[in-house]
């Protein structure tokens, strides 16, 4: 049987995701510790958000903090912990920004799933602060895998089903975290790595990708509108 693509409402501005490299070389090229950079990346943040909801981006999709960080050093995870709770405190700018705040990542309650209860209660509360907004929605990836992502829709799919279940492109969009999430039309990698790095592989399948030797704390404006004229060359 041929199935449908998938029917997610288009969104009216473009979809762009980031994954955030660079932070420890930033901070070791000015002799500082790693955390340093970690905090200039989520300042950063904050600065991209403006640049792209000024640009009429859709959605801003970022790699915060993914299933395979937890092996880093305690004090470095406390640390970029903390950033989360720092990014989703800053309500008032994100609603001066009319940005919305979404969040995939594993559930809190599954099996295998990390994320603390401090880090919880603040994407909770970031989601309900800004839900009212109706400009770009800033999706926050935290305890964020692609294929966990992947395999349990495929499995919820299943479970769902009495034997009969139908593994389309449409039920496995419906399926994945955070489904209303169009899909990725530019990708940003900073630093000049030029890996994926299990991010958002399904809704990366026509994405263009924007690999700069800048470290996260620098990206700007200039790359940021480079990014986006790619789109549609
Ligand atoms: C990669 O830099 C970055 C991360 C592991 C996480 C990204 C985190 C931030 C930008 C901090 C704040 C973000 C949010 C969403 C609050 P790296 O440590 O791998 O850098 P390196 O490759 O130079 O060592």
């Amino acid at each position: 049987m041929v199935l449908p693509m998938n029917t997610i409402p288009s969104t009216l501005g473009p979809h762009v995701a980031c994954i955030m490299d660079g932070n420890g070389r930033w901070a070791k090229r000015r002799g500082l510790p790693r955390t340093e950079g970690h905090t200039a990346g989520e300042e950063n943040l904050a600065e991209v958000v403006r640049i792209a909801a000024s640009r009429g981006v859709a959605h801003l999709t970022v790699f915060g903090f993914s299933t395979e960080n937890w092996v880093r050093p305690k004090a470095e995870v406390r640390h970029i912990l903390s950033l989360h709770k720092r990014l989703f405190g800053r309500i008032e700018e994100l609603n001066a920004n009319n940005v919305r705040i979404n969040w995939i990542g594993r559930p809190f309650d599954e099996p295998g799933a990390r994320t603390p209860a401090f880090v919880q209660r603040a994407i909770r509360q970031a989601i309900a602060d800004t839900a009212s907004n109706t400009g770009m929605v800033l999706t926050v990836a935290f305890d964020y895998g692609s294929r966990a992502e992947l395999l349990r829709a495929a499995q919820l799919i299943i479970a769902e089903s009495n034997g009969d279940a139908i593994i389309s492109p449409a039920t496995m969009q419906s399926h994945l975290y955070s489904p209303e999430l169009p899909d990725v039309d530019v990708l940003i990698r900073t630093s000049g790595e030029s890996r994926i790095s299990n991010f958002l592989l399904w809704q990366i399948a026509n994405a263009k990708i924007y690999f700069t030797e800048r470290s996260w704390p620098d990206l700007g404006a200039t790359e940021i509108d480079a990014a986006l004229a790619l789109i549609n060359k």
